[in-house]
């Protein structure tokens, strides 16, 4: 074979090498119209043969390439995610399942750009690329701190006014864990400060004149419906897995099974009454409700942003903060603003006190 004959035969071998197709894990049906290579078999097929393998989703075909460039584009301008080589594969596959589907895709973009990242078509997008994954007590020696340093303080130091009131604001709550953890903190400090009864264990009553307000807030209002219905299943690596057992009290079983098996438990009321969803960006420029949280939470979501988003959400959640109220971020989040706040260093954990 002559150098040129060589060289002509690698060309084509690298061309179907790089040849994309849109089928998923169909049969190649691509392969009867033309060359294709097996990528189990290593095999070239000849034109008109049916090679009757089954190719991986491609990545960047045509328009779904133009089509995911256009949304990161967005998704960073709405929601401040970085968009990432993993996050770029995550919207080809959605984009290629929704093209194998029939969606025209032009629309569905379209219509991204004009609506809300709220919006029902966000979600999806939005439910393709970030994880949601929560569970009660998560970040165990934060949660120790802030129940000893933040809660059990303002408790004490409130239970003498006229109207001691307490608001806690769980920003990217994703399905209420960290929401509903906060609250059954609050029960076990309000107990412990004799400021509130316990009837019956999980059946709380706090003392008259108390207001408590624990508002859990997420992007997807999907997960955010999930939150109010307050229904946990037990099965596996569940939402329990870190729950310390004396907050078991504060569950009820709903003598139901569970998708994944197991039961589903579902908050007390007493829990329940001191907790409040809404569907919220941090991003928005804005905080939910009036502002003056005790304490913030915004954890596990800045992993997600580039350092411009990372800066705005930390602003507002300053802004959102009382003066000497506490803001805990995940573990992996650096603060940008600390001329805002005191450092609170502990073992195994940090979180941050207002000025
Ligand atoms: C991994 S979960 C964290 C849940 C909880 N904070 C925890 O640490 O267990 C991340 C959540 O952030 C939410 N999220 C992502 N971008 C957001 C944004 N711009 N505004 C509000 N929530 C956002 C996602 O919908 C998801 O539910």
């Amino acid at each position: 074979m002559s150098l040129d004959d060589t060289l002509k035969k690698l060309k084509e071998r690298t061309r179907l090498l790089n040849k994309t197709h849109g089928h998923g894990k169909a049969p190649c049906d691509d392969a009867v119209k033309e060359n294709c290579f097996d990528k189990d078999t290593r095999k070239i097929s000849g034109k008109n043969e049916a090679c009757n393998h089954t190719v991986p989703p491609t990545l960047f075909t045509g328009d779904v390439r133009s089509i995911v460039s256009r949304v990161t584009a967005e998704i960073n301008a709405k929601c401040g995610i970085d968009t990432s080589e993993t996050i770029n594969k995550k919207l080809t596959r959605l984009f290629e399942s929704k093209k194998q589907n029939g969606e025209d895709l032009e629309k569905y973009v379209a219509r991204l750009e004009r609506s809300e990242a709220s919006s029902p078509d966000w979600q999806i997008v939005m439910n393709a690329i970030v994880v949601h994954e929560s569970y009660f007590y998560r970040d165990k020696a934060q949660m120790d701190n802030i129940l000893r340093e933040a809660l059990l303080p303002f408790i004490n130091e409130m239970k003498d006014k006229p109207y001691p009131t307490l608001r806690i604001w769980t920003a990217a709550c994703s399905s209420g864990e960290e929401t509903y953890t906060m609250a059954m903190m609050t029960l076990k400090a309000l107990l412990d400060a004799n400021q509130a009864v316990e009837n019956e264990p999980g059946n709380v009553r706090l003392t008259p004149g108390w207001t408590i307000e624990i508002l859990g807030t997420d992007i997807s209002g999907n997960v955010i419906a999930r939150a109010g219905k307050g229904r946990y299943g037990t099965y596996g690596l569940s939402s329990f897995r870190d729950m310390p057992k004396e907050f078991k009290r504060f569950f009820k079983d709903c003598n139901e099974e569970s998708e994944t098996g197991g039961d589903y438990l579902e908050v007390n009321e007493c829990v329940r009454k001191m907790t409040r969803f809404e569907t919220h960006n941090i991003l928005s420029g804005a905080y939910p409700g009036e502002g003056g949280y005790d304490i913030v939470f915004c954890r596990n979501v800045m992993i997600y942003f580039d350092e411009q988003a990372k800066l705005k959400a930390q602003s507002m959640l300053a802004d959102a903060l009382k003066p000497g109220g506490y803001l805990a971020l995940g573990p992996s989040d650096t603060l940008m603003i600390p001329e805002r706040f005191e450092f609170k260093r502990r073992k195994d954990t940090v979180f941050y006190k207002k000025l």
